[in-house]
């Protein structure tokens, strides 16, 4: 058994809203990794960075993953680092995943609007472009489908998507 969709992406593609947007039309629930890591640590995922270390932060990302994927009819969306790890990308090679692509621009203005992000701390635009050019190869090659998000409503985008797979 697995999930209906695995929603994958960097950070400001809209994979919580898009993921959230789907399992609504599905009438199925929604399950983000981020939010279970931060809900099973009581903390915040920057907080977890600083404690702790980005090393520690991936092993519960793993096992938050390794966890959804156990479930039957939600739709999981997870963070943009997800793929870095190698059994990820193996156990996602069963699953419908759809990978949200996103410009540089669009990137760094959705970012720019939401939380803090561990990752995109000092010049938001040139870390964010290093991270999405080195893991670009990753999101493609789990991916079953590829939409571009850029200037398109939440439901155009879940329309797609539903109407392809
Ligand atoms: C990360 C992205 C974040 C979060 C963590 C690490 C990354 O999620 O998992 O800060 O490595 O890109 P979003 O993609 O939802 O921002």
């Amino acid at each position: 058994m697995s999930p209906v969709f695995v929603l994958v992406g960097p950070p400001g593609s809209g994979k919580s809203t898009i993921a959230a947007k789907l399992a609504e039309r599905l009438g199925v629930p929604h399950h983000d990794t981020d939010t279970a890591i931060e809900a099973d640590a009581g903390k915040p995922i920057s907080d977890i960075f600083v404690d702790h270390g980005e090393e520690h932060f991936r092993r519960l990302e793993r096992a938050a993953i390794v966890d959804a994927l156990k479930d039957d009819q939600i739709v999981v969306s997870v963070g943009g680092g997800a793929i870095l790890d190698p059994d990820t990308r193996a156990d996602l090679a069963g699953q419908t995943v759809i990978f949200l692509d996103v410009s540089l621009g669009e990137a760094v203005k959705r970012v720019g609007l939401g939380v803090a992000r561990p990752l995109l701390l000092g010049n938001v635009r040139t870390q964010l472009r290093n991270l999405m050019e080195a893991r670009r190869p990753l999101y493609v090659e789990v991916a079953k489908l590829i939409v571009l998000t850029d200037n398109r409503t939440p439901d155009s985008i879940a329309d797609e998507i539903l109407e392809h797979l």
